[in-house]
């Protein structure tokens, strides 16, 4: 078979990667890919960047399937054109995709079925915002969201309701995020332990991937600003079978009901960024597409034909399953930036890499060859992932794998799994 897989980052790497070991396998490209992925496939970059160049250079190297890794293309239709073109694609149609594309959206179909979430209102209105909260004042902060797709950057989590206030007319009035931010979700804050529960969906029918814990914040002690993603480990203890099977029932089995009776059924991999509350799982935010970089530390455990399930979502035959998933070990993926990210940072950093071992993977996120060497393009630039039969042997592994790859200019937090279970 011939496979592609769209996008750049340390996901798209993971994917290539664990796609490899398969013997069906004959041939893998990425699109355009990053200066890990040259090793185990070819790269192709589409001649511009709309969704119809995207679908054009896909067309002409006939894949037999293909993977979305980002979200964007999935929210401009990338899925719906290629499989017109009748290419088996893996991802949701765009108005699926609305489930990460618009929060708006989002958020009132959870409203509608009762999926639980935070309590929320929308507001596209300065004045109607600051005299809502005004007249409704909370204690103890509140979270502000644009509504677009702003690349991680559209959440907000205030602590009080002058800072909400403050954001609020950032996005409403001074545009600060465009069009994205011209409607936005004001929140109410919630409590508790996030985690990272990923499921096949093939629009009826829906099973686990193995839970994952991301580390948000750019430094440790979960302080400085949210980035894309400064870590993962997985499984993540604190989500029992039990809970998995709760989330299951409470939360992905009436999103894919929801999704069917509003004419969008839900194929693909189903993304609940959830927080663990007293009062039980809450949905945070849904994602249209697999983690990054939660992808790196699943796939390493993953008994799953990737193939097989991919296509069995597509076409409708995925075998349900509420039990556990099927994976073993531990995996942490400790991830190495540019200095400065996420705010302004350096590239062309000369890089050094390692072989990959038994016990730990390497896979790239922005990097590039550069007249033959390897230099830094993006401001996640390494993801260094440690195996073991458990969490703290794995993080080990990563971090002495983030040491060997350590050069000037470049940081990681390292208080990873640290504290987890
Ligand atoms: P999002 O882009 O919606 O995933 O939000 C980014 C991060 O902001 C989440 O991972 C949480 O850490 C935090 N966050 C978002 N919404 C809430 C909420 N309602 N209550 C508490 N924290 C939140
Ligand atoms: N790790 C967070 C995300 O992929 O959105």
């Amino acid at each position: 078979m011939k496979i592609a897989v769209i996008g750049s980052g340390g996901r798209e790497h993971a994917l290539l990667w664990k796609l490899s070991k398969q013997n069906e396998v004959k041939e893998l490209i990425a699109i355009p890919g990053n200066g890990g992925t040259l090793s185990i496939a070819s790269s192709l970059t589409p001649n511009g960047n709309s969704v119809e160049a995207l679908a054009d250079s896909i067309r002409s190297c006939k894949p037999d399937l293909v993977i979305v890794g980002p979200e964007q293309p999935l929210a401009e239709g990338i899925a719906d054109t290629l499989m017109k073109s009748g290419i088996p694609c893996f991802g949701p149609s765009a108005l699926a995709a609305r489930i990460e594309s618009s929060k708006v959206f989002s958020k009132e179909l959870m409203r509608k079925y009762s999926i639980p979430t935070a309590e929320f209102e929308i507001f596209d209105d300065f004045d109607k915002l600051a005299s809502f909260i005004r007249q409704n004042p909370c204690a103890y902060g509140r979270v502000v969201k644009a509504d677009g797709l702003a690349a991680g950057k559209g959440a907000f989590v205030c602590s009080n309701d002058q800072e909400a206030i403050a954001v609020a007319k950032q996005l409403l009035v001074d545009d600060s995020l465009g069009a994205a931010g011209h409607r936005i979700v004001l929140e109410e804050k919630l409590f508790g332990t996030e985690a990272s529960a990923h499921f096949w969906c093939d629009g009826e029918h829906f099973a686990p991937l193995p839970v994952a814990r991301d580390y948000k914040r750019a430094l440790d002690d979960d302080l400085g600003p949210n980035t894309g993603g400064m870590g993962t480990l997985c499984p993540a203890g604190h989500v029992s079978a039990d809970m998995l099977s709760e989330i299951g029932e409470t939360i992905i089995a009436p999103t894919l009901s929801a999704m069917q009776a509003e004419g969008c059924p839900y194929r693909g991999v189903l993304y609940a960024g959830l927080m663990l509350t007293d009062d039980g799982p809450r949905v945070i935010e849904f994602n249209c597409r697999f983690g990054d970089p939660e992808t790196q530390v699943m796939l390493p455990l993953m008994q799953d034909n990737l193939i097989e399930t991919m296509l069995s979502c597509i076409d409708g035959t995925l075998k349900t399953s509420t039990g556990s998933p099927a994976a073993s070990g531990a995996a942490v993926c400790v991830v190495l930036t540019a200095e400065g990210y996420p705010g302004s940072y350096r590239k062309d950093i000369p890089l050094r890499t390692i072989e990959n071992t038994g016990h730990t993977l390497l896979f790239h996120a922005g990097t590039t060859m550069k007249d033959g060497k390897l230099v830094s393009s993006g401001g996640r630039i390494f993801n260094a992932v440690g195996l073991g039969s458990d969490i703290e042997t794995a993080r080990l592994n990563a971090y002495q794998s983030a040491h060997s790859l350590l050069v000037s200019g470049l940081r990681f937090r390292s208080d990873i799994a640290a504290t987890a279970k």
